[in-house]
Order: C-alpha cells, then structure tokens, then sequence
C-alpha cells in the first residue's frame, strides 16, 4: 500500500497557513502517495476542498490520524493530536522542540519520526527545504508594510503642489533572511534605509540592496553563519553608535536573533525616550521576547503617546497564502526524494538534511541538541 499522508486542520489559535496547497498535493500525488485533507483545513488559506483534485477530504480529524503514516503540519503537534496518530507513523513540521517536552517524549513513547522543519540543515544544497528562510522572508516583507501602515508619515519622498515631502528613515536591526527583505520592502517604497546586524559578511548584503550599513566596529560572527551573544563591553560599544541612528529614525524593523537563546535586547528604554515622536518600532523578534526591551509580543501600543511599539507575532501567517505554498514547497521538497516507486516513503537516516532535521525516532530523542534530555523525558 502507497503511504498515506493526511494534512490535518491547524488548531493553533490564530493560524492561517496550512502545509499543503493544490499545486504541492498534484505534485506528490504525481509521486504515488495518498493524500487525505482534513475538510475545510485550507481555508483559512483561501483554498477551497474542491481545489485539491483527487485529495480524499475527511471531516473527522480523528478517522484522519488513525489511518495516516506521514501527517504534515505547520505548528508542532498538540498531545492530544499526537494520541489520534497511529504508533510508527512520520510526522514533519516546526516542532519548537525547547518547548515542548511533552510532545517530545509521547512522540517517543509511540514511536513516532519527527522532522523538525526548523532543524533542516542551512545548506547550499537544502536551500529549497529551508522553511525558517521562507517563512522569515514574509515576516520581513510583513514587518515593512506593518510599519509603513503605523507610522504618521510617507515612506517616499514626494514632490507636491502641497511641497515636497521628504522620505521616511528606515532603521532595520538584524540582517539574516527577514532583515534583507524588509531592506529590500522599505527601498521598493521609497524610504532611506540603514541597516546593521553583527555579522561582518551582511554589510555587503545590505550594500548590495541599496541600503547604508551601519558599522558599529563589532563583529560576532559565530558558529554556521549565526550569530553568537555578545559580551557586556561589546553591547556597550554596540549601543553607544546604534543611539544615534536609533534617534533618527522614522521607522525601526528589528529582526535580531541568536538560535536557542532568547532575542537580544538592542534599544532600551532610554533609547525609545530620544526617539522621534510618531517614530515606530515593529519588533519582529517578538516571538523571542523581543529586541526592544519594552516591547509585549503579540501587543501594540504608543509608548509616553510618541512611540508606536508593535510586537507582532506569527507575522508569516498574516499572508497564509503565499506563506502556505512556500511552506508546502518546502515539505515537498525535503520529503518527495525519498519516495519509492510504489509511492512508499522510505527516509534515508544517513542523508545529511534527514539526519539534520530528524528529531525523534524509534522511540528515542535522536538529535544531538535534545538527546541528552531524552532519559528526563524532554528537551532543554
Ligand atoms: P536569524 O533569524 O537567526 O537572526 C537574524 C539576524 O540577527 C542574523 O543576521 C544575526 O546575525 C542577527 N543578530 C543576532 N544578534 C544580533 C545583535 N546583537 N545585533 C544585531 N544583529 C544581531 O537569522 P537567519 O535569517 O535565520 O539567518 C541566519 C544565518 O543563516 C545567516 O548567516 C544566513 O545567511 C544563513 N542562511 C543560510 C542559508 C543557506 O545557505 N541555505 C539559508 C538561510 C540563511
């Protein structure tokens, strides 16, 4: 029998996206799977059930689980979704494994393969699997539009009848994959754009982009492209220069983050104080706390009535249709290689992007940044 995979409803309050879109379920059904789809799942999407041609849809989500061997999700599996699930079977999706230490020993418990979506290696080679960059690539886009809806004032300049309007100052904080979009946003809109980030190799990046890098004479290149934390003495340096251009600007996208740890804090509230007034923040390292130190992820508020400080959270899925197909993209692409010709999936555990990404297996926490908490039952 061809394996079955089923992509159930997103129960998560709140999100939008779904892990499979029409042309994606053509895609693998072309490969020899089955695929069954919770009733109305997609919509939230925009995509209707009678957009997926031969998809079984299902209505109950439990007859759904019971019959699947791969489940493709967008957020990580609630317990109670992972008791539905048949023992053995394969799930893939964000797992957010450091919070989830339940989730990861009842996946255990039921013998379940779990690839976490964040864990896909970043390399050259698994570059259309990388669902962290797709996903952060809508957020920075996001985050532009967001600020550019805040702020009192245009993003370009204009020269009226009424006189000339002089362009909004666009300050980006973080240059991985959201930082370089928002950069790229906020010059398709007009405004002057200044960027930083730790990381040496991004000056070029945001140079190339039309933006003005701003070098603040410290440098935290760390381990496989990241960034590492910075010492105390660093931050000082970091601050001093960043005040300055953080006191010019209209608008302030920030995007810093360090994997594993929370997001370090970059504008205090002393610098929040010397802003302009109607300046605006929109901290899309939310989800991690937040670059701004007064930011409250997931709220919006006017700082002293002066400064906007929007701290939104799943931004990707605000735009749950491209958001979806790129996600859906992603999961085809890391998953399709490995399907027989019988339409059986059959994962290589030796293949780098598999062994990178494979979280639970056997009954076991398998991979190297969790293991060690498997006999305590969770993760770190
Ligand atoms: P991220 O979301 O982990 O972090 C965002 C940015 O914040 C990073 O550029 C980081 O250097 C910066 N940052 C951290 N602490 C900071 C601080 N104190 N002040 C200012 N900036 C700070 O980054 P993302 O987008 O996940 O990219 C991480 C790395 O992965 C980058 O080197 C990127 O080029 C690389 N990458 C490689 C890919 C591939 O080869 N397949 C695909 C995507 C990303």
């Amino acid at each position: 029998m061809p394996t079955r995979l089923v992509i159930p409803n997103e129960i998560a309050p709140g999100e939008r996206r779904i892990a499979l879109e029409p042309v994606v379920a053509k895609k693998l059904i072309a490969t020899g799977v089955n695929i069954a789809l919770q009733q109305g799942a997609a919509l939230s999407a925009y995509f209707k059930d009678e957009d997926f041609t031969d998809v079984e849809m299902v209505a109950d989500a439990a007859a759904l689980y019971k019959e699947a061997d791969l489940v493709f999700k967008v957020m990580p599996p609630t317990l109670d979704e992972l008791k539905q699930m048949k023992d053995g079977c394969t799930v893939v999706g964000f797992m957010v494994p450091s919070k989830n230490a339940e989730m990861m020993q009842l996946m255990c418990d039921k013998k379940i393969t779990s690839l976490a979506m964040e864990l896909v290696p970043r390399i050259t080679r698994a570059q259309s699997m990388d669902a962290l960059s797709s996903q952060a690539s809508i957020a920075g886009y996001m985050g532009v539009l967001m600020g550019a809806q805040l702020a009192p004032v245009f993003f370009p300049m204009l020269t009226t009848a009424a006189g000339t309007i002089r362009p909004a100052k666009v300050l980006v904080i973080g240059v991985g994959v959201a930082g370089l979009q928002a950069i790229a946003t906020a010059k398709r809109l007009g405004a002057i754009v200044e960027a930083y980030d730790v990381r040496t190799a991004t000056r070029e990046q945001v140079e190339s982009l039309g933006g003005k890098f701003i070098d603040t004479g410290v440098s935290a290149d760390g381990e496989g492209g990241y960034a590492r934390e910075l010492t105390d003495e660093e931050k000082q340096q970091q601050q001093d220069v960043l005040a300055k251009h953080i006191a010019m600007a209209d608008v302030i996208i920030s995007t810093a983050a360090i994997p594993g740890r929370p997001s370090p804090k970059i504008i205090s509230e002393a610098m929040v104080e010397d802003m302009k007034t109607g300046s605006v923040i929109v901290d899309l390292a939310s989800e991690g706390g937040g670059n701004c130190e007064l930011t409250k992820p997931g709220e919006t508020f006017e700082f002293k009535q002066r400064v906007t400080i929007h701290g939104p959270l799943n931004v990707a899925g605000e735009l749950p249709i491209h958001a979806s197909e790129m996600y859906a993209k992603n999961l085809f692409n890391l998953v399709s290689p490995f399907i027989s010709e019988e339409g059986n999936l059959e994962l290589d555990f030796e293949d780098d992007v598999i062994a990178g990404c494979v979280l639970t297996r056997d009954g076991a926490i398998v991979h190297e940044l969790y293991s060690k908490s498997t006999k305590s039952g969770g993760a770190e």
